[in-house]
C-alpha cells in the first residue's frame, strides 16, 4: 500500500517521532524506485507538489491542525522533513540525469561511419544472352511474341505438323500433365519442348507478312550433364511474306551468327530434319577457339572435334502443311524459321564449360558477367 500522511490527533512527541519515521521510511522506498525519466517525474511531483504533495500535507494536516503548545515542535520537524526530502530529491534528481544521459550517450549512432553495402544485382548470363540475341532480330525489323509454358498437345507438337504418335515426338520427350486422360490428345497440356509453338500462336493472331523472334524456356526430358539441362531456353524466329527464299534464310542467319560471334565467323548450312520446315537445315559456325582450322596450339581442337565447325540452331523453310493449320495459302506465301538454345549460344560466348553452372546460384561464378 503506498503511503498516505495520516491525520494526527496525539502530538505528544512519541507520537511525532512515529509519524515523521514512516514518512522518512516511505520516502526513502519510494527514492529507490523510479526506472525511467516519466516515472521519476511522478515520484517527484508525489512528494513535492505545491497542491496535495505528501509535503503540503504534511504541512496541513500536521503543522495547522496542531494545538498552539505543539506548533514549535511540530513545525521545526515539518521543516527538518522538508529539507530531508528536497535535499534527497536533488540527489535522486543528478542520479536519473547521468542515467538517461548514459542511455542516450550508448544509442547514439555515429552517422559518419561508413553503411553497410547491399551488393548490386546484375542480369543472368543466360537472360543477358538471350536479350543480346533478340536485339540482334529487333534490329533487322522483327517483333517480339511470347507464348505459354505449359502448352497443349496441339501447340507443341500436332499443328507442327507432329502428328500424334509420329516418332519425330520422340525426341522431344517432357513433363505431360497428369490426369487428362479425359480431354481429346490436342488438348492435353504438357511443358513445351521447344518456343516453335509460338510460331503457330503467332501466326493465329496476325496475318502475314510477319517476322516475329519469341524468346522463352523449354523443358525435355534431358538427363543433366556438362551440355544438357531439362530446363533451358531458346529463341525462336519466324518471317513469312510473299517470295521468301532460302536465300534469305542464309543471309539472315549469317548476318546473326557475325552480329553474336564476331564479323569473321562463317556459317554452313547441313541438312537436317525437323517436321514443320521442308527442307531443313542446322546451322554449323566456324569454330572460334580454331578459326576454323581444326586445330590448336598445334593439338586438335577439343572444341569443333577438330572438325572446324560447330553445330548451332536448327532452321527452315516452313512446310506449307504448317499453313493449313494456321488458315495462310501456303501458294501465296512462303517463309522460313529458326530455333536456337540461347544457354548453347552463351557457352560458346563466354567459354564456359558446364551449361549446370547457369542454374547452381553460384554468385562467384554469375558475378563474372555483371
Ligand atoms: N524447334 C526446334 C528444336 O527445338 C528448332 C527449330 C526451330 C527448327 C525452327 C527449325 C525451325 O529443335
Amino acid at each position: 500500500m503506498a503511503y498516505t500522511v495520516p491525520k494526527l490527533i496525539d502530538f505528544s512527541a512519541n507520537s511525532l517521532q512515529k509519524a515523521f519515521d514512516d514518512a522518512k521510511s516511505a520516502f526513502e522506498n519510494e527514492v529507490v524506485a523510479p526506472k525511467s525519466e516519466p516515472e521519476w517525474k511522478l515520484f517527484r511531483d508525489r512528494w513535492l507538489a505545491r497542491k496535495n504533495g505528501i509535503l503540503t500535507q504534511a504541512n496541513d494536516l500536521w503543522l495547522k491542525a496542531a494545538p498552539k503548545e505543539a506548533k514549535r515542535e511540530v513545525g521545526q520537524r515539518v521543516n527538518e522533513f522538508k529539507q530531508f526530502v528536497e535535499q534527497e530529491m536533488a540527489k535522486s534528481r543528478e542520479f536519473h540525469q547521468a542515467a538517461s544521459n548514459l542511455a542516450v550517450a550508448l544509442e547514439r549512432v555515429d552517422i559518419t561511419l561508413p553503411g553497410i553495402r547491399r551488393p548490386l544485382g546484375a542480369e543472368h548470363p543466360v537472360i543477358k544472352t538471350m536479350n543480346e540475341i533478340v536485339g540482334v532480330f529487333r534490329n533487322l525489323g522483327y517483333s517480339v511474341e511470347e507464348g505459354p509454358e505449359i502448352e497443349t498437345d496441339y501447340y507443341n507438337f500436332e499443328s507442327l505438323n507432329f502428328p500424334p504418335n509420329h516418332p519425330a515426338r520422340d525426341t522431344q520427350d517432357t513433363l505431360f500433365i497428369a490426369g487428362q486422360e479425359s480431354k481429346p490428345l490436342r488438348d492435353r497440356l504438357l511443358l513445351r519442348t521447344h518456343t516453335s509453338p509460338v510460331q503457330i500462336r503467332s501466326m493465329e493472331k496476325m496475318k502475314p507478312p510477319l517476322r516475329v523472334v519469341c524468346p522463352g524456356k523449354v523443358h525435355r526430358n534431358d538427363a543433366p550433364d556438362a551440355t544438357h539441362s531439362p530446363i533451358f531456353h531458346q529463341v525462336e524466329g519466324l518471317a513469312v511474306d510473299t517470295n521468301i527464299t532460302f536465300c534469305d534464310l542464309k543471309g539472315t542467319l549469317d548476318h546473326a551468327m557475325k552480329a553474336l560471334f564476331g564479323s569473321s565467323v562463317k556459317t554452313r548450312f547441313y541438312p537436317s530434319f525437323f517436321p514443320f520446315t521442308e527442307p531443313s537445315a542446322d546451322v554449323q559456325i566456324s569454330c572460334i577457339f580454331c578459326d576454323g582450322t581444326g586445330t590448336r596450339d598445334g593439338a586438335p581442337c577439343r572444341n569443333c572435334k577438330a572438325t572446324g565447325w560447330i553445330e548451332l540452331l536448327g532452321c527452315g523453310m516452313v512446310d506449307p502443311n504448317v499453313y493449313g493449320f494456321v488458315d495462310y495459302d501456303p501458294t501465296k506465301v512462303s517463309g522460313f524459321a529458326f530455333g536456337m538454345g540461347v544457354e548453347r549460344i552463351a557457352i560458346l560466348k563466354y567459354g564456359v564449360d558446364d551449361i549446370q553452372l547457369f542454374f547452381n546460384g553460384d554468385v562467384r561464378f554469375l558475378e563474372q558477367f555483371a
